[in-house]
């Protein structure tokens, strides 16, 4: 059952491939975006809504910040993300012309659903965004773009966060095309790109040899950080859920540039840090934050583009992804940070499967 691999989150990290092209098929038409099989609001009803509200939890939530980034810069709408548990008992400002979008893998996780329902009583239109058909967000959000990632069973979630930033892209350049708030060669290009995250996936998933070594490093520890800026900030969000979840690790996800306004001083000899720098409009000054932690001792594991040959001058190891987009970078970035999760779990003889005290899918508030 799982395919010849140790665990279920190795064999699911493996299947992100084959899970990214599944869930791109039939969605792109003659070069660009289609959703309109789909979704069933109308280019009028999509040019109404003024705002996006995206509300989930854990990794679907840590999509969500990336959501935000997709659709304000793809279609210029203003985007707020929310974790369900918090969204409904903040008195959020939801209107007729508001959408909410509910990522959830399960689609059965109490506090999305409970969201949901809270959006619709207040007049929102709700997009789901689930991987479980006849799940009950599919049956009750009044949209319902599915992730086609086929069952997750490990209960640190990869191959669903990975498809539903494609869902979110599909999203986005759907709407910025109704929208028209991109070139129709802007989002042929972006579409493109989206088709050959599979193949650059795959060859990620090579030669984890790297990430093996690094994580048989961080085992010895009981706390790391993560840092990044913009949407690297997200990715290493997720990372370190990842990390804490199934190594029992303490860890951080910091947005690089806060680090000097007080995490800077838990930065000590030896302490290691991942760093990612795959956006090149904040790349330089990545750079600058990477060498602020360096010079207190930390051991840093850079992550950056192919052809980057300037990173590995300032960190002590590189691990490279194949150059995309800069907005698509997520989509490779997180899958060495699932493989370091993954072999630091195993270097600790964890229960990768099956971490302590967490269940696959939270049905309590
Ligand atoms: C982390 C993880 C959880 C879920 C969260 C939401 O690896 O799996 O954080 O992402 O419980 O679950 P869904 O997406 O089913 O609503």
């Amino acid at each position: 059952e799982k395919g010849g691999y140790e665990h279920f989150m190795l064999k699911e990290i493996h299947e992100q491939p084959k899970a990214i092209r599944d869930t791109l098929a039939g969605r792109i038409k003659d070069g660009l975006v289609d959703l309109s099989q789909e979704i069933s609001l109308s280019a009028e009803e999509l040019k109404r809504f003024d705002k996006i509200h995206f509300v989930a939890c854990g990794t679907a939530y840590h999509a969500g910040l990336i959501g935000k980034s997709v659709v304000e810069k793809l279609a210029r709408i203003p985007v707020e993300v929310d974790v369900a548990s918090e969204y409904r008992y903040r008195d959020p400002i939801i209107t007729p012309s508001t959408l909410v979008v509910v990522v959830s893998q399960s689609g059965e996780t109490a506090d999305t659903l409970a969201a949901l329902r809270e959006a619709q009583k207040a007049g929102a239109q709700v997009l789901g965004i689930t991987n479980v058909v006849g799940s009950s967000v599919a049956r009750e959000a009044d949209e319902v773009l599915m992730t086609w990632a086929g069952p997750e069973i490990a209960v640190a979630s990869t191959k669903a966060y990975t498809t539903q930033l494609i869902a979110i892209y599909l999203f986005g350049l759907y709407l910025a095309r109704i929208l028209e708030t991109r070139s129709e060669s802007e989002l042929a290009e972006a579409t493109e790109a989206l088709l050959k995250l599979p193949k650059q996936a795959e060859t990620l998933l090579e030669d984890p040899s790297a990430i093996r070594r690094f994580a048989g490093d961080i085992a010895q520890h009981e706390d790391l950080f993560f840092i990044g800026r913009g949407l690297d900030h997200a990715v290493v969000m997720e990372g370190s859920l990842k990390l804490k979840e199934i190594s029992y690790i303490h860890s951080d996800a910091y947005a690089a540039g806060e680090l000097k306004h007080g995490t800077l001083a838990l930065i000590e000899e030896g302490i290691p840090v991942i760093a990612l720098a795959t956006q090149k409009a904040v790349y330089d000054k990545m750079v600058s934050n990477i060498i602020e932690v360096k010079a207190r001792g930390a051991h840093v594991l850079g992550l950056g583009l192919e052809g980057d040959d300037e990173l590995g001058k300032s960190v002590d190891e590189v691990i490279t992804i194949p150059e995309t987009l800069p907005l698509l970078t997520p989509v490779l970035s997180v899958i060495p940070l699932q493989l370091l999760a993954y072999y630091t779990s195993t270097a600790r003889g964890l229960n990768v499967d099956k971490p302590r005290n967490l269940a696959k899918s939270v049905t309590v508030e």
